[in-house]
């Protein structure tokens, strides 16, 4: 089972992977004002566009589409609620429903929503920033329109949840397993997302070194390796995935997102706050990001790592300067219509640039490259962009 739907979701690949050329792409803001910015890029003329400057109810730190993508989900670290949009067009929104943090998550802000794969389908959150993390899942009209809060869950006092990922999708179970990333409290927390009902299940916990701070997490579509970006310790890691609880594993690899010479010193190191970790569409490549601290003139850095099938780390294919501080956000969004193209957000520079994979090779496990470039950018300067891009086609 575990294979066939691997298989699966290389085949659907396959042949969902046909460039468009043009492609549409929707952008939050982390701070006011509240808008969500709606772009083009064409990837034959790399001609880069803001198409829409969208009214949103909070500057929100997350946006993610749901499964197929007719809505938008947006978290705001400011207001304790979750807006949800329907997608009206390429480049318009219509804000159809707001709610409020429930529960055990009462007045608690978030900084990432994730969206179940498979009906009946559910919207989660982590509160962040700490204390007192809470988790909540949300159920969802048959439009997609979030619908009510039907459940919530407690971290430790000390947790703030910053990132979530969801794992493999087992046909056979009636639930999805949810890892959360607890940065305040060191820990990758595991649980069981029933389909039924939304309700969460408690199933383990995973302390990280103390310090490391992870931050967002991201999981191979085969279910068996969990990936962690390490704010504070500046550094990816990999974590094997227990194929029975799902639980995650003794940390197997980790690899430095800033250069050596900066990582081996305190002084430097903290020059730095890593940020973010994705998959490629085809889950070959692992995209990670580190901010420099705003109170410095240095730029940011951008890596990629080459995966074996299994999703283990097989090596660095390269670690580049971004052309900015990043500072706060610099959110890399990997392209769903081509591995080697990402977005990569900036703030308080306030752009989204497009950035491309260079100097391909063939190596022992399939095509690799040496280097990546930036090549388009659109500057939204309103002081409140771009937090994390999102891909519309
Ligand atoms: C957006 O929609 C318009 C109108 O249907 C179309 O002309 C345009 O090519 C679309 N752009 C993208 C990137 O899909
Ligand atoms: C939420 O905040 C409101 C207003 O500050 C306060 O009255 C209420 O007690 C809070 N609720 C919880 C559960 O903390
Ligand atoms: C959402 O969950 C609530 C509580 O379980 C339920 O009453 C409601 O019908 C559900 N909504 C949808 C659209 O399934
Ligand atoms: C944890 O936090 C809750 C809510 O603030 C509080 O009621 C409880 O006493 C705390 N527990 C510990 C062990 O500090
Ligand atoms: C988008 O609109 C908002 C609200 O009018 C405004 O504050 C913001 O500056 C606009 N953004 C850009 C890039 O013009």
């Amino acid at each position: 089972m575990v294979i066939s739907s691997y298989r699966f979701f290389l085949l659907s690949l396959a042949i969902a992977n046909v460039s468009a050329v043009k492609h549409a792409l929707f952008v939050g803001n982390l701070n006011a004002p509240a808008s969500i910015y709606a772009l083009e890029f064409d990837d034959e003329t790399f001609d880069f566009q803001m198409t829409n400057n969208i009214t949103a109810d909070a500057s929100h730190s997350w946006i993610t589409f749901n499964h197929d993508k007719t809505n938008i989900y947006g978290t705001s670290n400011i207001a304790p609620r979750i807006a949800s949009y329907a997608i009206t067009s390429n480049k318009t929104l219509k804000l159809v429903k707001l709610i409020s943090a429930d529960k055990t998550c009462a007045n608690h802000t978030s900084a990432f929503v994730v969206t179940s794969p498979q009906a009946p389908y559910h919207v989660i959150t982590g509160a962040w920033p700490g204390p007192n993390a809470c988790g909540m899942s949300f159920n969802v009209t048959q439009s997609g329109t979030l619908d009510r809060v039907v459940d919530s869950w407690a971290y430790a006092n000390k947790s703030g949840v910053h990132g979530l990922a969801l794992g493999r999708s087992n046909d056979d179970s009636n639930s999805d397993t949810l890892y959360s990333a607890d940065l305040n409290g060191d820990a990758i927390w595991t649980h069981q997302i029933s389909r039924e009902d939304g309700h969460a299940q408690y199933v383990g916990k995973i302390g990280v070194k103390a310090g490391s701070h992870p931050r967002h997490l991201a999981a191979h579509p085969n279910g068996q390796r969990l990936y962690a970006v390490m704010e504070a310790g500046n550094r990816v890691a990999a974590f094997p995935i227990d194929q029975t609880t799902a639980t995650v594993e003794d940390e197997e690899s980790t690899f430095s997102l800033i250069p050596d010479s900066e990582f081996d010193v305190d002084s430097t190191i903290s020059n730095y706050w890593s940020a973010e970790v994705m998959l490629s569409a085809n889950a070959r490549f692992l995209w990670a990001t580190a901010r420099a601290q705003v109170n410095t003139r240095i730029p940011g850095y951008i890596s990629a790592f080459l995966l074996d099938e299994q999703g283990a780390i097989v090596k660095r294919m390269f670690r580049v300067p971004t052309t900015t501080v990043a500072g706060i956000a610099n959110a890399v969004s990997p392209a769903p219509w081509g591995s080697e193209w990402a977005a990569l957000t900036d703030v308080f520079t306030g752009y989204v640039q497009i950035w491309k994979m260079a100097d391909k090779t063939e190596g022992s496990y399939g095509t690799e490259y040496a280097t990546a470039d930036a090549v388009a950018r659109v500057d939204i300067p309103d002081g409140g962009c771009c937090a994390n891009a999102i891909w519309y086609n």
